[in-house]
């Protein structure tokens, strides 16, 4: 058998591997993929979008990671087919339909091909003249012609081929600029993963006026954007082993004391309200953030997690109340309820007023638990100009092009 012929049949048995891994994963968070989100997975080779990687790790379901910047961040990647998958079903791209893209890598804008089909088009800008150059050999390898690459600042969005049906943005932003707003067709759709408070979530928009007004998000993060694009976030680290605390850089912290606080005896309160492995921490976060002063997310540095002593949520970190000496943190406990997959939720403090701050917190999860669990957020994107008596009760945030609120119109 020729090599050649060898490699494609490897790459068809990986995809559909590939296929299979974002679909179980999809109906495990109860949103099932689309059949044609995943015909589209299955038709496009992404083996094509990955220079340089091998089949395997371009069937990983995992990012690939391109262009870092000087601090060894990345900058660049081609995004993990999951993330990609949600968010191309929360956006729900028909045939015939206009997608702008902004952040390119030529994987995603083949799978939207293949959603819009020959009647549609797509569009997708990237900032960096070198994403774009390695996105259109990787699209015309695969036989993608159609879609236009642009090298520009996507905050513009793309006026020159506006207006679009949907607009999907695969690069972090802590803003929504109103060029994307503008550039919508009536009835259009934006899907973008906006950053509130060290939090990500890939949020549908739809227009309702000068606003942008969400229906529905879901959690996945992207490389931070650059250009228009760019927002400032600050690590406090808290230790020597990577400890640390994410925050909003306009938020006000004080490092010392808060390496001061982690070094206190914990105080942990236990609220009752409980969760299962597959329970969705999208709502519980945002409902704290839009309580609460300051929020942030404490990751856990392997050996203090290990040791018992800062009992963080595995994985993205646990949402964190500090103020000026405390902090306190989401924990779980450690076995779950007797005959059940049921796992109580706690908040556990550390500083010299530990308790009184946990227990805000333990409050805060119970007054989710009785009226918003498993009630969506409402997040809006305003005007600047949009006068303070028309906003919700919730949490507001300024941004340089909008201000935006998240309340829930149903608690
Ligand atoms: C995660 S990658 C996009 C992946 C891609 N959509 C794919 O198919 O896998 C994010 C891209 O956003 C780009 N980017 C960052 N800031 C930008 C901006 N202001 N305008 C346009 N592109 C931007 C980066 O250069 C990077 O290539």
């Amino acid at each position: 058998m020729p090599t050649t012929e060898a490699n494609d049949q490897r790459a068809e048995q990986l995809r559909a591997a590939m296929v299979e891994a974002v679909a179980s994963e999809a109906d495990q968070i109860g949103r099932p993929l689309s059949p044609a989100v995943r015909a589209a997975l299955e038709r496009v080779p992404r083996h094509e979008f990955c220079p340089g990687a091998s089949l395997e790790a371009a069937y990983a379901n995992d990012i690939v990671r391109y262009e870092q910047n000087e601090r060894g961040v990345s900058t660049s990647t081609v995004s993990a087919p999951n993330i990609i998958a949600t968010m191309l079903d929360q956006a729900g791209i028909g045939p015939g339909m206009r997608v702008l893209e902004i952040g390119s890598g030529g994987y995603n804008a083949a799978l939207i091909s293949e959603l819009v089909g020959p009647g549609g088009a797509v569009v997708s800008v990237d900032i960096d003249q070198s994403v774009i150059d390695r996105a259109s050999a990787s699209l015309t390898a695969a036989g993608f012609d159609s879609v236009r690459l642009v090298c520009a600042d996507g905050s513009k969005g793309a006026a020159e081929a506006a207006p679009f049906d949907r607009i999907i943005v695969t690069v972090t932003c802590a803003d929504i600029p109103p060029a994307w707003r503008d550039q919508l067709k009536p009835g259009g759709a934006i899907v973008a993963p906006l950053r509130l408070r060290s939090m990500t979530r890939t949020v549908r928009f739809e227009r309702d006026g000068d606003r942008l007004v969400s229906t529905g998000y879901d959690f996945g993060g992207f490389v931070p954007g650059q250009g228009g694009m760019a927002f400032d976030e600050r690590a406090v680290f808290l230790d020597e082993d990577g400890t640390g605390l994410r925050v909003d850089s306009h938020q006000p912290i004080e490092p010392e004391s808060m390496r001061a606080a982690i070094e206190t005896d914990p105080v942990t309160v236990w609220t009752g309200a409980e969760v299962t492995p597959t329970t969705i921490w999208n709502d519980l976060e945002l409902w704290i953030a839009a309580w609460s002063q300051n929020t942030a997310h404490l990751k856990a540095a392997t050996q203090a997690r290990r040791s018992g002593r800062l009992k963080t949520i595995i994985g993205l970190g646990s949402i964190t109340l500090y103020n000026d000496r405390n902090l306190a943190f989401l924990t779980l406990r450690d076995e779950p309820r007797a005959d059940s997959d049921h796992y109580e939720i706690g908040a556990q403090g550390h500083g010299p007023d530990a308790e009184a701050l946990a227990e805000r917190l333990a409050a805060l999860v119970r007054d989710w638990d009785a009226c918003a669990r498993g009630k969506e957020a409402r997040i809006t994107v305003w005007p600047t100009g949009a006068s303070s008596a028309l906003l919700p009760a919730g949490l507001v945030e300024e941004r340089p092009c909008s201000r935006i609120t998240v309340d829930w119109p149903d608690a």
